[in-house]
Formats: structure tokens, sequence, C-alpha cells
């Protein structure tokens, strides 16, 4: 594959709203995030993902947006935005932004003008349907809350679509005149020296809500081919698709070089491991915790050298990783440590999502009027509307499943709020910030955090991590994964155990090695025979 500025680079996502406020207001900002660029240099990250600062309602936490081209008054200036990505630049540090087109805010200009009358020349920006029978066009359904995507407008008479709440109606990507607009708004960012876009929900835009396509519609690679040539395409930029649906053969669609469409798309089926397959998402089973092994094979296996994989265990619409996949009371180090080195040393890009670095857990609340979360609230609702479940148990879903558990303020340090804001912030701090914050974390040289620092260090330090063939290792526990990266005569073995329970390892051919890595203290190890401790994981180039 061709070699791409970023090969050894490690992106770091922040949710804005939670990372650093700097005027006391309990919202973080663009100056907040500024003031915090040392800290990013010292973790060793290379690109910033922001998530979206635009001008919006927050609806949906920015994912709404009402202006393109403007920063959402809370979070700062234009100006601030263009000191961000300059003083980021002074530190080596790129800046990618989120790229929300799927659908605007109700709010957006276009929207507004749509609104005003049939005839309205930016009726046809959005999608606008006839009652069947004075009702909906059809059943589709929102995503967030299981009601109708189809939400009347009284004033002239029709429908029009929603696969978010009903303030994100969809865009028309059927219409040229929108595509332009976006590309014109992708190159008015391109100039002001951004270094690409991870694009929200990008499966979704080739959308045929009449024959009830949502995802992967016949046209979408047809639309991420022409945004290609007429935005980054010559610039070579960093892009990544939010796709839900895409396997890892759908990726590929998205993803091979000739294609000419996006970089990488993230494979987040992962997260749904301890999930039912046709339920919502908040109703859990036991967790598979062999699947992780599974599905990262099955896609480092697929992708290989054809294209690149985006390598993200938490965003913001997540739960915390050491809650949903490790154990965030007596193993937390131990396991937060082993999610890092598994995942991390696979071929593709890694993607670290702010407060990960530290270990941070998930926020259980004890009733709804503590949840921000849309999604959160609109199934708290449904199901006590219905009778489905108790008040306490859609709190336990919520608890577990819930996007608030990642959104809750960066732990800085044990002062009052967690060193994020000198004012009540506007989602509760985690109480463990008193344990669990940046401040310990530099204090320690065993932390979570300088494990991160470690392995973004070996990335840089050995181009196996980057560029050498991925084997799985057979013959060892289901819930162990063990890989080995080649390049150039150099082989690099992980081994991660996945559990809390201790795992017999036997991999007679390595015989007696010294880790570079691990999640406990080592000295030789031998592989012939070695039993692995709870969630312990090593990484050693063999000798
Ligand atoms: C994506 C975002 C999520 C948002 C949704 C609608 O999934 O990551 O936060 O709510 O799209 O824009
Ligand atoms: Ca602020």
């Amino acid at each position: 594959m061709e070699k791409k500025w970023w090969d050894a680079s490690v992106v770091y996502q922040i949710y804005p709203r939670s990372f650093q406020d700097s005027n006391g207001d309990g919202i973080g900002d663009l100056k907040g995030i500024i003031s915090r660029l040392d800290y990013l240099e010292k973790l060793g990250i290379d690109v910033i993902w922001l998530s979206p600062v635009y001008k919006s309602p927050n609806e949906d936490n920015g994912y709404d947006v009402a202006d393109y081209q403007q920063i959402m008054p809370e979070f700062g200036t234009m100006q601030e935005m263009e000191e961000l990505i300059k003083k980021s630049a002074q530190r080596g540090i790129k800046v990618v932004m989120d790229l929300v087109v799927n659908h605007t805010s109700d709010e957006h200009a276009w929207f507004v003008e749509a609104k005003k009358s049939k005839d309205n020349p930016y009726r046809d920006f959005y999608i606008w349907r006839d009652p069947v029978a004075g009702h909906e066009p059809n059943d589709l359904k929102a995503g967030f809350d299981g009601g109708s995507a189809w939400e009347f407008d009284e004033a002239t008479g029709q429908y029009y679509l929603h696969f978010f709440s009903k303030k994100q109606p969809d865009l028309n990507w059927e219409n040229k005149k929108v595509r332009d607009a976006v590309y014109e708004m992708m190159n008015f960012w391109i100039d002001k020296g951004i270094a690409g876009f991870r694009m929200d929900v990008i499966d979704m835009i080739g959308k045929k809500p009449d024959e009830k396509i949502i995802v992967n519609g016949p046209h979408l690679h047809d639309y991420l081919k022409e945004m290609h040539a007429k935005t980054f395409g010559k610039k070579d930029l960093l892009t990544v698709g939010e796709a839900w649906s895409a396997n890892e053969h759908e990726a590929l669609k998205y993803t091979k070089p000739e294609n000419k469409e996006l970089n990488m798309v993230f494979q987040l089926f992962f997260s749904q491991l301890d999930q039912f397959p046709d339920k919502d998402k908040f109703f859990t089973k036991k967790l598979n915790i062999a699947g992780i092994k599974e599905l990262f094979n099955r896609w480092q296996m697929a992708l290989n050298d054809k294209s690149c994989n985006a390598l993200v265990l938490e965003n913001h619409d997540l739960p915390r990783t050491v809650s949903q996949f490790g154990d965030e009371t007596t193993y937390r180090i131990e396991s937060a440590k082993m999610l890092a080195i598994m995942l991390y040393m696979l071929k593709g890009l890694p993607y670290i999502y702010q407060g990960q670095e530290i270990g941070m857990t998930n926020h259980r609340v004890t009733s709804v009027d503590q949840i921000d979360d849309l999604e959160s609230i609109n199934f708290y609702q449904k199901v006590i509307a219905s009778g489905q479940l108790t008040k306490q148990e859609a709190l336990d879903c919520i608890n577990k499943k819930g996007r608030d558990n990642a959104r809750t303020p960066m732990q800085w340090d044990d002062s009052l709020y967690g060193g994020f804001s000198t004012k009540k912030p506007w989602l509760a701090i985690n109480p463990n910030y008193q344990t669990i914050n940046v401040k310990e974390a530099l204090e320690d040289e065993n932390s979570i955090f300088y494990t991160y620092q470690k392995l973004i260090r070996l990335r840089k330090e050995k181009p196996a991590v980057v560029y050498g063939d991925y084997h799985l290792v057979l013959d060892v526990d289901p819930e162990v994964y063990a890989y080995t990266r080649t390049y150039q005569g150099q082989t690099l073995l992980v081994v991660a155990n996945l559990t809390k329970q201790t795992k017999e390892l036997s991999l007679p051919k390595y015989g007696l090695q010294t880790a570079l890595l691990s999640n406990y203290a080592q000295g030789v190890i031998d592989l012939s025979h070695k039993v692995l401790k709870p969630y312990e994981a090593f990484v050693i180039e063999i000798k």
C-alpha cells in the first residue's frame, strides 16, 4: 500500500463540550483545548479529531449543525479555531473536523427556508413527501426514539424525513445543489488548513426512503467518489467514515485506494458483543469476550494490505471500555492497559478517545433527570410508558450502554469539578475523579497513561508496528488474543488475556523472551509454559 503521512500517527478524539472549560461557564471550549495542547504533546498523539464545534442548538450536542461555517458561541470564535489549528501545528499536531452532512439542524438556514413553502428554492434540500391516506408515507422509524422517521409540517401539508431527532432533518443527497453546497463548505475548511474529516453516519447519505433503504443506498459510493474528486482528493487528507453497517467487505468498497473514496471506516461491531441482534442496544446479555478476537482478526485478514483499519474501542457514543470489556474495580489498571496493548498493536491507525488514556470508567446515574443524552432519555420514556421496564431497570440499562458514560467531563485533577471547570459542569463529573485523573496518572510511572505513551512511541520506533504483516497465533485459548507482526526480519509477538481468569499459554517455538511492554512487572518470560495472570498482556520482540 502507498505510504501516507499518517502511517505512524495516532488520532485523539476530543469531545469539546467535556474536555476543558476556560471561562468558568461549565462548558468545555476551544481555548480550553488550546490550554491542554502540552498534555496532548506529552502523550505523543499526532492528530486531533474534533467532535463538532459548529453553531448548533445542541439537540444532539453539535451533531445537529445550524451553520457549518460558524463556531458554536459557547465554544468560542472562528479566530480561536484558527488559533487552535495554528498552535497545534506548532507542536506537529493536525486537526481533523467532524463532517455531519447526513442531516442538518432544523435551525439551519437551508431548512428554515425549505419549510417556508413547497416552491422555496431550498425545499429540495430536504426530503419531503405527501401524506398517504392522511398518514406518514411509510413506516420508517427514526433512530433515536423508535417513532416515525417522518414529521408532519402543518404549514405546507407534507412530511419531512429525519432518521435522528425531528430537529435533525435529513439532507437530500440526490439533489446536486445539496452536494455542491456540502463540497463548497468542505473546501472552506480545507482552505483553513485542516487535515481531514471524520464523516458522521456516512453510510446513510445514499438513502432511498420510498424503498425503505437507509444504509448502503444505490448511489452512496457515487457520492463519495464525487466528494473525493471535488474536495479532498488532491489534498492528501485523512478521511474516516462512521459506517455502522459496514462489515469488512463493505468497508473495502469505501476504502480501497483505487476506489477513490475514503481512507478508512470505523469497525464498530465490537460494541455490540453484549447485545441481541434484533433488540434495542440497551438490552444486554452476557458479553462474548472471545468475539473481540474473532472480529478484529476477521478485519485484519480482510483489509490486510488492501486498505487501512481504523483501530477504535471508545468514542462519544459508546460506554467506557474498562467498564464494558475490562474490570473497572479490582483490575481497572491491568484491564485498561491490556485493551490498549491488544488493540493498538494491530495493523491500522489508532484512535484514542479523551479519558481512555487514564482509564476513565462509566458514570452511573440514579434518576432520569441526571441524563443529558437524547437517545437514553428517549429509551427511558419509551420503556416506562410501555411498562416494559421499571424505572430502576431502565436506568440499569442506560448506565451500561448510555452515551453519557463517555461524555462526562475530562478528569484532570482532584480539585472540585476535576480541574475541568470552576463551575458546576454541564454534565456531572464522575465522582471517581478524586482518584482517577490526569495529575495522578502523570505522577505514577506505572499509570495507564504511560502505557499509552509507550505504545505511541513504539509506533514511531518499530516499523513492524505500522507496516508489519499480521498473523493470528493459533493453538491458544479462545479468550487469549495472540498475534504477530512481521516486517523486514523483525517480529513482534502480542499476547493479551481478555479475561479475569488465569490462562495457560504454551508457545514452545518462542522459548525464553523479554517483554518490550507489559501490564505486569516481567522478568524473562518462558513462552513454552506461561500462566497468564488476569488481563495480562505483553509485547515481545522475538529474538
Ligand atoms: C453519529 C454520531 C452521534 C450522533 C449521530 C447523529 O452516530 O457519532 O453522536 O448522534 O451520528 O448525528
Ligand atoms: Ca466554557
